[in-house]
């Protein structure tokens, strides 16, 4: 069965922290906060131990894992022929949300990486995430601690709706921080970034000025160099119904599609920001409303889309804005969450 113990997400109790460690290194599996989403640790050195995180998640065995590291001395052995950009990159953004895709160590063994001879590494910026390394003494892979391609888990019972009975513990460090997951960068050819995430794409050109943004939507048929490109990924069960175009008219367009879904007996959700919420009125829909700026849809996105399923609803709409800065990471989950699809209002 899974435990559930309660730790402080400033300063982790340090008997809580070695208990989760002692099951780390029996090959266990715990759950825990990290600054982006909670993360479903085990041993990255234990191949059997990273076994039963594909097993928990439902995961398929092509969908590399990220190892979590606490010191850069960590990073020595899990990767080999390190770029000096790497080193750069860590200096300025780790402890962070950015994985960087590098060469593997041998001491990483291949399951982590789904067979490939590459490996993603990160530095969490938690201190429960860093002192469960820390505790344990072992580099720690972990992917998001949710099902496979239902939202990622922000808070500890949404952990425990997807994986309890499946995984050993959860460490319980309240609401994570940013709600959405590291930016994947590649560095094991010309810089590419595979994933849009907490780390901006402006915030790497200030880096690397030409760094490449291949963020695509596959689909299932087709082999995904990062499988998190995969485009069915995030999904609420409820269908998701994303507009794109000027604001007035996608919110004309909404209310008016909720309006005659809702006549047919639909349970509508809006997902909608402070600032646009008035504009619904009093439509027959369920809202769940955001603060205005970014950060905000960035920390509730994951949530809220549970909630809606929680509250039976069957079909969500999303006005889709633009791109900028966090923006870019969480229209790439909407679309994701989407399955793709995008309604454009003229
Ligand atoms: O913020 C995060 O990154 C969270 C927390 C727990 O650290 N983790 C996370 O893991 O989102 P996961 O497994 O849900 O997503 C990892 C992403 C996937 O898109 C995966 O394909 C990619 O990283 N990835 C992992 N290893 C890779 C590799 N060797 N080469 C290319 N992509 C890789
Ligand atoms: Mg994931």
């Amino acid at each position: 069965m899974t435990r559930i113990l309660t730790i402080d997400p400033l300063e982790p109790e340090q008997t809580l922290l070695a208990t989760a460690a002692t099951i780390i290194l029996a090959g266990g599996l715990v759950a825990f906060p990290t600054e982006t989403v909670y993360g479903l640790g085990a041993d990255a050195t234990n191949p059997a131990a990273i076994e039963r995180i594909f097993e928990a998640k439902d995961r398929p065995s092509s969908d590399p894992i990220i190892v979590h590291i606490a010191t850069l001395d960590m990073l020595n052995n899990v990767a080999v022929e390190i770029p000096d950009l790497a080193f750069e990159l860590a200096r300025v953004f780790w402890a962070g949300a950015l994985t960087l895709v590098l060469k593997r160590h041998p001491r990483i063994p291949a399951n982590v990486s789904s067979g490939r001879d590459t490996v993603a590494v990160r530095m969490p910026n938690h201190p429960i995430a860093m002192g469960l390394i820390v505790a344990a003494n072992r580099p720690i892979a972990a992917p998001s601690a949710n099902t496979f391609s239902r939202p990622s888990a922000t808070t500890a019972t949404h952990v425990l709706e997807d994986l309890g009975g499946r995984i050993d513990m959860i460490l319980d460090g309240g609401a994570t921080p940013i709600g959405l997951e590291s930016t994947v960068l590649d560095l094991t050819d010309v810089p590419v970034i595979l994933r849009p995430g907490g780390v901006t794409v402006e915030q790497l050109r200030a880096i690397i000025p030409d760094v490449q943004v291949r963020s695509r939507y596959l689909t299932a048929d087709q082999t995904a160099e990062s499988p998190g490109q995969l485009i069915k990924h995030y999904s609420p069960r409820a269908e998701m119904r994303l507009f794109d175009g000027e604001r007035d008219k996608v919110i004309e367009r909404i209310s008016e599609e909720t309006s005659e879904r809702s006549a047919r007996g639909e349970r509508v959700g809006i997902l909608t920001i402070e600032t646009d919420r008035f504009q619904y009125g009093d439509l027959p829909a369920n809202f769940i409303t955001v603060g205005g700026n970014i950060e905000s849809m960035g920390v509730h996105l994951f949530g809220a889309l549970r909630t809606f399923d929680r509250r039976g609803v069957t079909v969500i709409m999303v006005r889709l804005f633009e791109g900028e800065g966090l923006g870019a990471a969480i229209r790439d989950r909407l679309i994701r969450a989407a399955e793709g699809r995008i309604i454009r209002v003229e």
